[in-house]
């Protein structure tokens, strides 16, 4: 059975879906701190299968070991964490004790439990300001922000554990944007409040929900001087997290590896997806650049090719496509959707 920490949220309830239906038995463990429990019912939905969950702090180590002894846990999933960067720079010290001391406390019950498979959730935010484009696995790291240094941090800790103890199989998987929803519309992405990052934002302009989308800089070093990003279609991802495990079942250490697309489109590239998935104008205005963004950030995702015969499968139109899908049936996400 695989233990999938956080496993209610965005790419977590995505995966929990495509592990199911592969076939494997998953426990979610999640506080539901940023989740809604209907994402739950919907995979059950759409599976036919139980999700059983359990919820739950990953940083209650009673509760861990409990969790690790009434259950044939093999491996983990750990998406569990907080994921705003702007929040993070205001509060530096729940993303330290989220991300970085949470998987520390879930790394030593996994230790006492004697399971020690685990795939973590990291960031394309760990290479920085890339000095080139496409980005590979070797490229310098480097952090801008509370919530990109917790994800090198522990990046760092699970090198030295697999160094400390060569018994640990650990797949560290880099995500560029993931976005888009599974086709059915019963799951996606529901930010809490304004969204921070752009899909999200385009489609609450498309359904009306916001009025203009804020273009953060129009005078980049890019095709329309607009920033430049490697979305992914989060069942890609999912499938990315499937193909990792299989592999960490083969070979110990650590496995760090790039999950994206290889393609990059600009902010206003998305938006012209997105009307033309949604048939509505996006209505959108010029702003300055935002803090702490790139010009450029795209994956070179060959060595996941090669290691684990893993490639993203769907487009920017199939990912706005299903964006939209999602946002018409649930126009405010989980809260009050109609659907069951
Ligand atoms: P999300 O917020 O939808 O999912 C995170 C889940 O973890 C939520 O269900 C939340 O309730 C739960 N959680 C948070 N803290 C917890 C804790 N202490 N104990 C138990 N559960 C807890 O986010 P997501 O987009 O699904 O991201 C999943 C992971 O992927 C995160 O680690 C995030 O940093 C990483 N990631 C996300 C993106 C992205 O753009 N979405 C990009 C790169 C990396
Ligand atoms: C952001 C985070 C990154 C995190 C990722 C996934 C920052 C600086 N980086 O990446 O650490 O891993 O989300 O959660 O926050 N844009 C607009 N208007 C908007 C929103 C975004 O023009 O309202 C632009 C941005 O300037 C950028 C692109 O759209 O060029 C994508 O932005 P976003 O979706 O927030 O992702 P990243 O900034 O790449």
């Amino acid at each position: 059975m695989i233990l999938v920490t956080g496993g209610a949220g965005y790419i977590g309830s995505h995966t929990v879906l495509t592990l199911l239906e592969a076939g494997q038995d998953v426990l979610v463990l999640d506080n539901f701190c940023n989740a809604n429990k209907k994402s739950l019912e919907r995979v059950s939905a759409l599976t036919g299968r139980e999700v059983p969950w359990v919820e739950g702090d990953i940083r209650d180590a009673a509760l861990l070991d409990d969790v690790f002894s009434q259950h044939e846990i093999d491996s983990v999933i750990h998406f569990a964490g907080l994921k705003a960067v702007g929040e993070s720079v205001q509060k530096p010290l729940d993303y330290f004790d989220n991300n970085v001391n949470g998987t520390l406390v879930l790394c030593s019950a996994m230790s006492r439990a004697d399971v020690k498979k685990i795939v973590f959730s990291s960031s394309a935010t760990v290479y920085g300001d890339p000095a080139s484009v496409p980005i590979r696995e070797n490229f310098p790291t480097a952090a801008t922000n509370p919530y990109g240094r917790s994800k090198l941090m522990v990046e760092e800790i699970l090198q030295d554990l697999a160094v400390s103890d060569p018994q640990w199989r650990i797949s560290v998987l880099r995500y560029f944007n993931p976005v888009g929803a599974h086709d059915s519309g019963m799951i996606g992405e529901d930010p809490n409040g304004i969204p921070n990052n752009l899909v999200p934002f385009v489609s609450q302009v498309a359904i009306g929900r916001r009025e203009v989308l804020s273009v953060f800089g129009n005078d980049y070093d890019t095709t329309d001087g607009t920033g430049v990003r490697d979305y992914i279609h989060v069942t890609d991802l999912a499938k990315g997290h499937l193909m990792a495990l299989d592999y960490l079942s083969r070979h110990d250490g650590v496995h760090t590896f790039n999950l994206g697309t290889g393609k990059g489109y600009s902010v206003l590239e998305v938006v012209q997806a997105f009307e033309k998935a949604s048939d509505r104008k996006v209505a959108y205005e010029f702003h300055p650049r935002r803090a702490g963004d790139i010009a450029r950030c795209y994956a070179d995702p060959a060595h996941a090719e090669e290691v684990l015969g893993w490639t993203a499968e769907f487009d920017i139109e199939k990912m706005m496509v299903d964006t939209w899908r999602w946002q018409q049936k649930n126009p405010n996400g989980y809260s009050d959707s109609t659907l069951s």
